[in-house]
């Protein structure tokens, strides 16, 4: 099983790159033995396009694709800023071209069965349940308010508001909202995650993964959400947004980051990695899936 998170495309390639440029770049984030199956843990760009010709290209190499998408996937910047009125108009016109792309699945609070492995997957939120030991929430989240660029990038809609844009809303206001919209994405996958084997998100769900660089930053609170009461044991759980690089067991379950980044964090090009899901298999019925960690790379 292969898998990789955190790709940001536009950042690599012009949107007028030719067919020829995505096929070599796909190429070059490839292991030297590519897996039936990519994993994607979102943000693979923020131009719709540029994201569909990834994936597109990316298929020539797997059998089957399964992502889910990121915050910046739902960015209305660049040319999308002109082609789409809202953020949820342009994640259905980006769900619409995946659909079209023969090997590629995208998760949003649901999963798929392949060759006998579950992989549930949503993108996930941050749920401002991660704490320091700061006395007022609020005031912390303030402090970010006007820098983060989820506020400026997405529309008020995504979130369940109407007319007013995202930054010009109070901070209580839109926590609130991007409180209940993590919460939801947690409620279904927390229902999902009892029949899979493998999680996938874009924001990561335990507090164990924050580095500890980032433990005591405040900023940490938008990066996190707590899933610690999901109840996992022998799972692989993927997923990205930090551009970090991790695989920790931790209470029975794997959990693993491979964020590409941005070409300013990832001078050496490091790609796709792998990590093995393994199978007793007798008479036709799976008894047995283990997922110590025995990575090829
Ligand atoms: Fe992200």
């Amino acid at each position: 099983m292969d898998y990789i998170s955190d790709i940001h495309v536009n950042a690599w390639l012009d949107p007028q790159g030719s067919d020829h440029l995505f096929s070599r770049f796909a190429s070059s984030l490839l292991p030297s033995d590519p897996a039936d199956i990519l994993l994607v843990g979102g943000d693979l760009g923020s131009h719709n396009a540029l994201t569909v010709e990834l994936l597109g290209a990316l298929s020539e190499h797997y059998k089957h694709i399964v992502a889910v998408l990121g915050n910046h996937d739902v960015y209305l910047v660049g040319p999308d800023e002109e082609l789409y009125a809202t953020s949820t108009e342009k994640v259905e016109a980006l769900k619409a071209d995946i659909a079209a792309l023969d090997c590629v699945t995208l998760l949003d609070k649901s999963s798929v069965c392949i060759d006998g492995i579950t992989i549930a997957g949503t993108s996930g939120w941050c749920d401002f349940t991660y704490r320091v030991d700061w006395t007022d929430e609020w005031e912390m989240g303030k402090s970010y308010y006007d820098e983060l660029a989820d506020l400026h990038c997405i529309s008020s809609d995504f979130f369940g508001f109407s007319a007013k844009a995202l930054h010009s809303q109070s901070f209580e206001t839109v926590a609130c909202a991007v409180r209940a919209f993590a919460e939801d994405q947690k409620s279904a996958l927390r229902e999902l995650s009892k029949n899979a084997d493998i999680l996938l998100t874009h924001y990561p769900g335990n507090r164990h993964l924050v580095s500890p660089k980032w433990e005591r930053d405040l900023g940490t609170a938008f990066f996190f959400m707590n899933c610690s009461d999901f109840g996992l044991d022998k799972k692989v759980w993927v997923s990205g947004h930090t551009h970090d690089q991790y695989d920790i067991m931790h209470k029975g379950t794997r959990y693993l980051n491979n964020a590409y980044g941005y070409p300013r964090e990832n001078p050496k090009v490091s790609g796709i990695k792998s990590f093995e899901i393994q199978h007793i298999v007798i008479a036709n019925f799976l008894l047995y899936r283990s997922a110590e960690p025995t990575g090829r790379r």
